[in-house]
């Protein structure tokens, strides 16, 4: 599993600009598959399993895609400006360094660092070594990603797109696991998450689902001075209860804890005060699906370095595996 977290977390994919991602998903679920397909908005759907008596049609999702920036403009002397694509903090941008989808690489430098103030995005600039317009190997429209080597630290892995890859790799992993089931499911693996929610909209309009479930990380209580908050690194997956998108279905929610009671798995409730899922596309969408969310606790979420821990990750997995492997009665 470390391999193919590794080999997914480093790849760019920010919003929009999914391409190289999804082909690395679909090389690696080709084989575990009945059916794949992409949708016109980019979102990869696999089904697996057909639907047999007392089965459901379940949607699971995870987002493909992650934060990056996008230049808006390169002045005379190469240096190129930019916005934020999805929820970039100045705090985490001076000094760091990007990744173009065209193989470009640069750092991002600042104006004036003012002491004791945090800089403005419009007053950052991307350097990619260039020394004036016509020599820039970038230009308006082009996208970049955060780049950082996948790290490991004991039982915490860390990597600049844990948001989502993580779940992307439970997801494979669940896929490759399931052996029999009486459900229909669809694992999808969605775009545009991060700049609100949008692939999960179309996917699930298209599968149409009994069920859904999306997976995603999660922020964490754990760190010094953090926001009071229930999930913690390394206490298992947690099943959201609601988050600022969407209220998980409370029966989903029954069926997830129970399940993972039953199977002996750890697990944290998780209660978000801001941030939102995939779920909420899923839940709304036609005339309303009962949606519930799986989370994996996260620290420094869309910062180059999000920190999630080995064994929560392993038992999302198994946590996945039995809650898709049995019939469901939602209480
Ligand atoms: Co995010
Ligand atoms: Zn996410």
């Amino acid at each position: 599993m470390k391999s193919l977290i590794k080999k997914l977390v480093e790849i760019p994919g920010p919003s929009g600009f999914e391409e190289q991602i999804r082909a690395a998903v679909q090389r690696e679920i080709k084989d575990h598959a009945d059916e794949i397909k992409v949708d016109a908005l980019g979102n990869l759907i696999a089904r697996k399993g057909k639907k047999k008596d007392g089965g459901l049609r379940i949607m699971l999702s995870a987002h493909i895609d992650e934060i990056g920036l996008m230049v808006t403009h390169v002045d005379d002397n190469g240096f190129a400006r930019f916005i934020g694509i999805g929820g970039i903090n100045p705090l985490t941008c001076y000094g760091g360094r990007v990744l173009f989808m065209n193989g470009t690489r640069g750092v991002i430098g600042v104006e004036k660092l003012e002491s004791g103030k945090l800089p403005k995005l419009a007053q950052l600039f991307i350097d990619v070594g260039a020394s004036n317009q016509d020599n820039c190997p970038i230009g308006v429209g082009d996208v970049c990603g955060f780049e950082r080597p996948f790290l490991e630290l004991g039982d915490r892995l860390v990597a600049k797109s844990m948001d989502d890859r993580i779940a992307a790799v439970i997801a494979i992993e669940a896929m490759r696991a399931i052996t029999d089931t009486p459900h229909e499911l669809y694992f999808v693996f969605s775009v545009q998450e991060e700049v609100g929610i949008r692939g999960a909209i179309t996917a699930a309009y298209g599968v149409d689902p009994d069920l859904g479930l999306a997976i995603d990380v999660t922020r964490s209580g754990d760190t010094p001075k953090s926001v009071k908050m229930e999930t913690a690194l390394g206490k298992g997956p947690a099943v959201k209860v609601r988050d600022s998108s969407f209220i998980a279905d409370p029966r989903v929610v029954n069926w997830m804890v129970e399940t993972a009671k039953q199977a002996g798995i750890p697990y944290q409730l998780e209660v978000l005060e801001a941030g939102g899922t995939d779920g909420r596309a899923i839940q709304l969408t036609r005339a309303g699906v009962p949606t519930g969310c799986l989370s994996i606790p996260c620290r420094y979420i869309h910062s180059p370095s999000e920190m999630v821990d080995k064994n929560d990750v392993q038992n999302a997995v198994k946590l996945l595996v039995a809650l898709l492997s049995q019939p469901i009665k939602l209480g």
